[in-house]
């Protein structure tokens, strides 16, 4: 059975002051049990907010770490020093450090196999640019964005690996995939894992959808069979938004 998951990517946001608000305002909301709720706050308030959470359910991943355990990598994160604090999940992949940092497939297949060593879960971003999709070339993208790096990892460690698809076009702009085009890649992207491993094991990925979900479009998207929750950027930091996401699922 595959998990259904709603995580907030706070990115370079927020205040401890502001975080801690936030979390006093989510706590005055209740959301359904049987799903896993994840919040991502930047570096410096991993330790606070795991502390804050320790009782409730929500989890707490980090936005990124390096490939490497130490060294001599100024103003990286180790999955060793995210373990030292009580996480362990991590977003690996996402746009934005793949556009403004350089993240190349070949970085990122670092990063998953340091990550999968250290037993730290993945939420494992992928997703094409609007030239892609208008070029028709986006299911070509996406294929090979998953077999540089995920596909050439054994069957039992997608126990902990999420798959996020996430339109570049559509994050942060206000523009939204519809359901259909949702719906299409999440089918697409679970055949190929179906093609790759097995099916039963496609059946149990969870692949969630990221890219301007709002409470005004989350029900439509998370009503898609092959959608199985939401990384959700803008919205997730404010607290009536994201618990009606939440609730949306
Ligand atoms: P957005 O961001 O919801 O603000 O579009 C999504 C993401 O970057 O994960």
């Amino acid at each position: 059975m595959r998990q259904k998951i709603i995580a907030g990517n706070w990115k370079m946001n927020n205040t401890n002051f502001d975080s801690l608000l936030l979390i006093d305002e989510l706590m005055n909301y209740s959301f359904p049990p049987d799903l896993r709720i994840v919040v991502s706050p930047p570096y410096t308030q991993l330790s606070l907010i795991n502390e804050k959470l320790k009782n409730l359910k929500i989890e707490v991943s980090s936005q990124n770490m390096h490939y490497e355990s130490n060294g001599a990598f100024t103003g990286e994160i180790s999955a060793l020093m995210l373990k030292s604090i009580n996480v362990y999940l991590t977003i690996l992949g996402h746009s934005e450090r793949r556009t403004y940092f350089n993240e190349t497939d070949q970085i990122l297949l670092k990063k998953i196999r340091k990550a999968l060593e250290e037993d730290i879960e993945i939420i494992f971003c992928i997703g094409e640019e609007l030239s892609d999709r208008k070029s028709r070339n986006h299911f070509n993208f996406i294929k090979n964005q998953l077999e540089n790096t995920v596909f050439l990892q054994k069957y039992d460690s997608w126990k902990k690996i999420i798959i996020a698809y996430e339109p570049i076009w559509a994050i942060g702009t206000g523009e939204t995939a519809s359901p259909d085009q949702i719906q299409e890649m999440h089918s697409f992207i679970r055949g190929l894992i179906s093609e790759k491993y097995d099916h039963s094991l496609a059946n149990s990925v969870s692949i969630i959808y990221g890219g301007s979900v709002k409470p005004s479009n989350a029900e439509n998207i998370f009503y898609q069979p092959d959608v199985d929750g939401g990384l959700i950027g803008g919205a997730s930091l404010d607290s009536k938004d994201f618990a009606s996401i939440v609730n949306a699922l």
